[in-house]
Formats: structure tokens, sequence, C-alpha cells
């Protein structure tokens, strides 16, 4: 077991470059992984979600103008132009961010290193797309190109990063390229995804807009990895499918799932129990399973989280695959569960305590059992 303390990674952290032997620099951006609360899919349809912050779970992206035009990650060693098409989306993301700022891409090299498991429903390309494009910000910093229209967004300081999530026209257009990116990695998506890995608390995403979500008392959460990798595209495309063929229900079971992140939004903000919030999981996780997009492996591992003492739990993410959500009281409960998890049959096991922070200075812990 490792276990670590940490704070949220603030959204606008400056993130300096390093510089190298040659003299050269290179830009490093970094993003976290993020867990979709309540309103997965449905979001995809206007209703609201709440995410939070999976930070100690993070991503680095490094680039440097070295002349080799490589990307070295997990998936794929090589040059930069035979990457496999599953990389297209973090291609696009480092030539988009560079045409942006001006920085011919030619000869650019990528590294990306990190610990968000792919496709496990905890943002892992969003968060591939924010690292890279803030990578690509970073190194432009050290050369004096900046994001163009950066008059009211944190560029116009001087800052060496962006946030794709802000609100600045700067930051909207290194929005635009990581949500760009997600079109190529999942089609259809709601935007979700590109605020959460770059929030630095917990968000409501609603109307297409993020707005930070205050926790009344600290949120306990154990997520578990079933170990198996989930589509979002197919998940998405399934409940599209569903909602062609069979749209009354459908759509009621969208709007419940809607109407519990509503209902979640008031007991976070101390209007209801935990035991309230747990409820609501446990019911999300049968519409999701309505919907058709969890499996044997999510039921039974969220029916172990509750038998362990779990307040409620759900799948989390896009589903077919991927990591359930578990509400605990206590670091002593999220023990007993993160252990059951793994009896159960979880590939890893994270717990996350969001703390209370009514003066809006959040902190978080993060442990991983595995
Ligand atoms: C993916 O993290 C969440 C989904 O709701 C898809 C989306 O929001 O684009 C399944």
């Amino acid at each position: 077991m490792t276990t670590g303390s940490m704070s949220v990674t603030p959204a606008l952290a400056a993130q300096a470059s390093q510089p190298r032997g040659d003299g050269g620099f290179e830009g490093v951006g970094r993003a976290h992984g993020k867990v979709i609360l309540t309103g997965e899919h449905a979001v995809v349809y206007g209703q609201p979600a709440i995410a939070v912050p999976l930070s100690g779970v993070e991503l680095t992206a490094t680039v440097r103008a070295d002349g080799r035009g490589m990307l070295t990650s997990s998936p794929f060693r090589g040059s930069i132009e035979d990457a496999p098409a599953s990389l297209e989306p973090v291609v696009t993301a480092l030539r988009g961010t560079a045409d942006l700022i001006g920085m011919p891409v030619a000869g650019l090299s990528l590294t990306i290193d990190g610990d968000v498991p792919m496709g496990r429903g905890l943002g892992s390309s969003a968060a591939v797309a924010t690292a890279v494009v803030r990578s690509v910000v970073d190194l432009g910093a050290h050369r004096g190109l900046r994001v163009p229209d950066a008059a009211d967004s944190p560029l116009a300081d001087g800052a060496p990063t962006a946030d794709p999530g802000g609100r600045g026209p700067a930051d909207r257009a290194l929005h635009a390229l990581v949500q760009q990116s997600e079109a190529i990695a999942h089609g259809r998506s709601s935007g979700l995804d590109p605020y959460a890995v770059a929030a630095d608390g917990p968000i409501l995403y609603s109307g297409s807009r993020p707005t930070p979500l205050r926790l009344a008392a600290d949120l306990g959460l154990v997520v578990a990895d079933s170990g198996s990798h989930g589509s979002t595209a197919q998940a998405v495309g399934g409940v599209r499918t569903l909602m062609a063929d069979d749209p009354l229900p459908t759509r009621a079971r969208i709007e419940a799932l809607g109407q519990i992140t509503e209902h979640a939004v008031q007991i976070l903000a101390g209007r209801g129990t935990r035991a309230e919030l747990g409820h609501e999981l446990n019911r999300a996780h049968v519409l999701l399973q309505e919907l058709g997009v969890s499996t044997p492996e999510l039921d039974s591992l969220a029916a172990a989280a509750v038998e362990a003492g779990a307040d409620g739990a759900k799948l989390t993410g896009s589903g077919l695959g991927g990591c359930v959500v578990a509400l605990v009281n206590s670091a002593e409960s999220a023990h007993a569960v993160g252990k059951a998890l793994t009896t159960a049959g979880a590939a890893r096991v994270w717990t996350s305590i969001l703390a209370a922070t009514p003066d809006g200075s959040r902190e978080s812990r993060q442990e991983e059992a595995s």
C-alpha cells in the first residue's frame, strides 16, 4: 500500500519550465483524473452532473523542441508521424496548440507520464489533452509566444500556463482544443471531462458551464477499478440507441438522473444527510444499469462496497467497464470498504477525502491501496 498526502492540484498552478543542459527549455503541463459523483450519461442530454478531482492520480506532459519529433508514452514510443490512430487525439492537441500560439510543430518531442488509467472513466483522455495543451503553452511562454486574445485571461499577466477550464478568451481557445481532442477520442460528449480534470475542487456542470461546488461536510469516496476497459463512445452510443428505440422510459431515466444530481447538490451544501446521498448513489446505479451501461463486475463491486458499510455506491464515468465510486463516512470505513473491494476483485482502489471548506480553500487527502 502506498500512502500519500497532498493538496488538490491548483488549476492555475505555475508549472515552471525546466531549463535543460543544452540551454533549451522543456514545457511541462499537468492534469489529474476525475470521478463523476452523479449525472454521467444524463449530462450528455443536458442534465446537470457533479464531478470531483482525483488528485494524486495525475498525468504530466513534457514537450521539447529537440528536432526529433518523438512521442514517448505507455501505449507507443516512436516518431510522432508513426503514432497509431488511437493517439490521434494527443497529436491533435499538440499540433493544435502549437499552431494556435505560432510555434513550429516540426521537431517537437512529447513525453507523457502518468497514473490516470485509460478507459476507466477517470477522464484519462481529457487529462492527457489538457496536460499536452498546458505543456505547449508553457514551452511557448519561454519563447515569448502567447495564446492570442489573451486580454482578460490569466496569460495576460505572463503566467506560463493556462487553464483550459477558465473563462478568458485564451482559456476558451485552449479549452476548445481539449474539446476537439475529446471529440476525436469519444465522438459525442457533454464537455464535462475537460473541466473536471482541470478543476481544483468539486464542480457542478450545468448548462455546459462548470461552477465550483461548496462542501458543507467532508466527502469521503472510495474508487475501485474493475480492471476492465470501457469505451465511452460505445457506452454513449448505446444510450443514444436506447433513446431512439425506447424514448419515453429512457428520457424518464435521464431526467431521474438529473434530479439525483440536483438533490445531491442540496445534500452536499448541508441540506441533507450522507445516508440520503448514499441512497441517491444507489438509485443512480440502478438507473445506469437500466440504461445498459453497467456490467456484472461493476454491479458486484458496488454491492460489495455497500455490504462493507459504504453509504452507497455506483458506477462512475461511462461504464461498460471502468470504475465504481462508493461513499464512506470515515477513514476506518474507507479502509474496510477498500479491503472489501479488493477482495471482490478490484484491480486498484483509491480513497479520496475531500475536506469541507466553507471558506473556499479546499484540501484533499488521497490514498491508494492496490
Ligand atoms: C464520461 O466521463 C461521462 C459521460 O457522461 C460522457 C460525457 O459526459 O461526455 C458518459
